[in-house]
């Protein structure tokens, strides 16, 4: 069964055709990051607009890539929420005229959910995930530890406070002139960097919730590079890579350890790692060093391919086809019922 996705929530217009949840057979990605590099962050406006030329482009494009026209396809399933409301009309509304049209039913996909299932794209035929799982997903929009105990059973375990941890990573990027996104370039500069050149402070790492926070590092980062300016009038290569070394250690060392902590009180199968920060691959590499050193057997798993990692309309794909399956008659009217939300809940 093949479902044609859609995602336009923030800065990537996308979409995808997969095929039982699984299979990536087509996932076409237009990226805004040129355009929002020039002003250091995305402005929604700027991203709607650019939406509203890459949807049907994107859409034309996955269909070809895959082969398959209108009668190969037997559901659409598009992001409803969270995200930027204008950039989520654009996509929804797309999404609602082809259902229409095509007269296929439509399936409104958290934002977060996707992130979360893009853990089963490209999925070995002989492999099956197994829960109760333990899922970090962070991103520039959500930092959130979530425990599956089922197929769309989301029940959240833990949240940021304040800011994400790749809002977190943008912000430091900007206030080393980095650019924009923030996380490739400050992974890349931290392994040239030493990560104890500054002691950072690591907020709740110890507190017994599994919450987060990451405002108070973006201002102590802000106040060592104030710092640094006012002692030296520049910022040179080998202090940006120090407090790029020094940040990226800080942040996963609070994922990490909150993620194995909870995966462990909750006894969980396995580790999922998602969203956009879940490309990092100091994250990675702590995770797996903390799962040998405390001799978990619990499998890891986090997205191979960065492209899913980051925003893209397959793992709409994948949500959407769990979804449908759990209820196929449900979706036959939402076409018409509902709306994009850009605050939508995904927990019980
Ligand atoms: O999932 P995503 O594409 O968009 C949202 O849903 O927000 O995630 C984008 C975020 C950005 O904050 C970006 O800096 C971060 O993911 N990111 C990374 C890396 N690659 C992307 N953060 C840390 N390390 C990376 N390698
Ligand atoms: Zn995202």
């Amino acid at each position: 069964m093949n479902i044609l996705a859609i995602e336009s929530s923030c800065d990537e217009t996308s979409a995808a055709v997969v095929e039982n949840g699984i299979r990536v057979l087509s996932c076409k990605i237009f990226s805004q990051i040129d355009l929002h590099a020039k002003t250091g962050g995305v402005v929604p406006e700027v991203a709607a607009r650019e939406h509203v030329f890459k949807i049907v482009p994107a859409i034309e494009k996955t269909l070809k890539q895959a082969g398959i026209n209108r009668d190969g396809i037997k559901a659409i399933a598009v992001t409803r929420g969270q995200g930027l409301l204008s950039s989520l009309i654009v996509g929804f509304a797309a999404a609602q005229t082809l259902a229409w049209l095509w007269e296929k039913p439509l399936i409104p996909v958290h934002h977060v959910a996707g992130h979360i299932y893009a853990n089963w794209l490209d999925l070995a035929s002989d492999d099956i995930i197994q829960f109760p799982i333990m899922i970090l997903t962070v991103s520039g929009g959500h930092n959130d530890l979530v425990l599956m105990r089922d197929h769309l059973n989301f029940h959240l375990i833990g949240e940021t406070l304040d800011d994400s941890a790749g809002e977190a990573f943008d912000k430091v990027a900007r206030m080393l002139r980095l650019g924009y996104p923030g996380g490739p370039i400050i992974s890349k500069m931290a392994v040239k960097g030493n990560p104890t050149a500054y002691n950072l402070p690591r907020a709740m790492l110890k507190s017994k919730d599994y919450n987060f926070s990451f405002s108070g590092l973006k201002t102590a980062v802000l106040n060592i590079v104030e710092t640094e300016l006012r002692n030296t009038g520049k910022l040179n290569e080998q202090f940006k890579k120090d407090v790029a070394a020094s940040f990226q250690e800080c942040v996963t060392d609070i994922l990490s350890d909150k993620l194995i902590r909870a995966a462990e009180e909750y006894k969980t199968s396995e580790i999922h790692l998602a969203g956009g920060v879940s490309a990092n691959i100091s994250l990675r590499e702590k995770v797996t060093t903390k799962i040998e050193k405390y001799r978990m057997e619990i499998k890891l798993r986090y997205i191979k391919k960065i492209i899913y990692c980051t925003d893209n309309a397959a793992m709409i794909g994948a949500a959407g086809y769990f979804y449908f399956q759990e209820n196929p008659n449900r979706y036959n009217n939402l076409g018409t019922l509902s709306l994009p939300d850009p605050n939508l809940n995904l927990y019980q």
